[in-house]
């Protein structure tokens, strides 16, 4: 079947009624979408991305009577979350109803819901019967697609539709909380920073990584990488003086001024956190297809949305 990247939901709706995958615009990153409640359109999902069987998938409503049909025993807080951020930014983990495939789970009691914030996913999902599973639109470990070409450079012609959104507004994956009986805890920094979370449901816990059994693999250690070796850093120049004989590239907050790199992408000239979340996976592609020995990435001031682009760049340097 020959790929198009289209604007034409009808067709996207027939492929997915059909068992088919879609790779759809949000405004976080592109999701890779199939029927959530087929186990056997989900299947695919995890052969294309070559992804493990344990590792869970979000599933994507457009409104909020469907969450009570995908989730139980759903906290007070949750709500609370749900009315503040969505349609957003926010994944909850909640308790599994059992309309849910295991597939989709990875046998975990629990699921991932979101309510995606971009008008074509949202008027693609009106018109269908059932939500729509979707993870990044990314091979296994790979830095997430924020355009319809990016999803293009990585899967081409296996997939059958590739509905164009437009680049990503957010930029950033979803922040993900789930609960500990009324405890809101945070699984991933992402694209609604941790403050405003806690500004509506006061602090957070923050999960705590477990390597070899994560509770979420988004905080795998690796992941979100380029396949050029990535360095987090405080200070590029001195960083570029010890590396004179590389070809290096520099991803920086603001800064433009490094005579010595062979490439520079500044992430938001007004020093606008948004705008650098927006911009940063674009560069991150743009930069690993410059033929590069090193990427230099300047560490963001750890607060705001600055927090979920370190968390991102210290898991691309891995
Ligand atoms: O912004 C986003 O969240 C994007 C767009 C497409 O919605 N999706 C996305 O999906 O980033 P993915 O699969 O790349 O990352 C989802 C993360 C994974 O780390 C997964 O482990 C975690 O969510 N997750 C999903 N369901 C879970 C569950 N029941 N318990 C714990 N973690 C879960
Ligand atoms: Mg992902």
């Amino acid at each position: 079947m020959k790929t198009s990247i289209t604007t034409a939901i009808e067709k996207c709706q027939a492929l997915l009624r059909e068992g088919h995958l879609v790779a759809i615009p949000t405004e976080t990153v592109y999701g890779l979408a199939a029927n959530a409640l087929d186990s056997m359109a989900v299947k695919r999902i995890f052969e294309m991305k070559g992804r493990p069987a344990f590792n869970p998938l979000i599933v994507h409503i457009h409104q909020m009577e469907q969450l009570s049909i995908l989730a139980k025993d759903i906290p007070q807080k949750a709500y609370e979350l749900a009315e503040a951020f969505w349609p957003g930014s926010l994944t909850l983990i909640l308790p599994k109803q059992d309309i849910v495939p295991e597939i989709i789970t990875g046998g975990k009691p629990t699921v991932g819901v979101r309510m995606p914030n971009h008008p074509l996913t949202q008027e693609l999902l009106k018109g269908l019967p059932f939500p729509l599973a979707a993870p990044s639109a990314n091979p296994f470990t790979r830095v997430s697609p924020t355009s319809a070409q990016h999803v293009w450079d990585y899967f081409g012609d296996r997939i059958p539709a590739i509905l164009d959104g437009g680049p990503c507004q957010v930029g950033l994956e979803s922040t993900i909380v789930g609960f500990k009986g009324e405890t809101p805890i945070l699984y991933r920094k992402g694209g609604i920073p941790k403050e405003a979370i806690e500004a509506v449901v006061g602090e957070l816990k923050v999960s705590t990584e477990n390597e070899t059994f994560p509770e979420a693999p988004g905080m795998l250690l690796k992941h979100y990488s380029p396949r050029t070796p990535l360095l987090v850093c405080d200070n590029i120049r001195e960083e570029l003086k010890n590396n004179p004989h590389k070809k290096v590239g520099v991803l920086s907050f603001y800064q433009e001024d490094f005579p010595s790199a062979t490439k520079v992408i500044t992430l938001s000239q007004n020093k606008q956190m948004e705008e650098a979340a927006t911009s940063l996976f674009e560069a991150m592609h743009i930069l690993d297809a410059s033929g590069l020995d090193l990427i230099l990435a300047e560490r963001f001031p750890e607060k705001g949305l600055g927090s979920s682009i370190n968390d991102r760049l210290f898991r691309a340097q891995n």
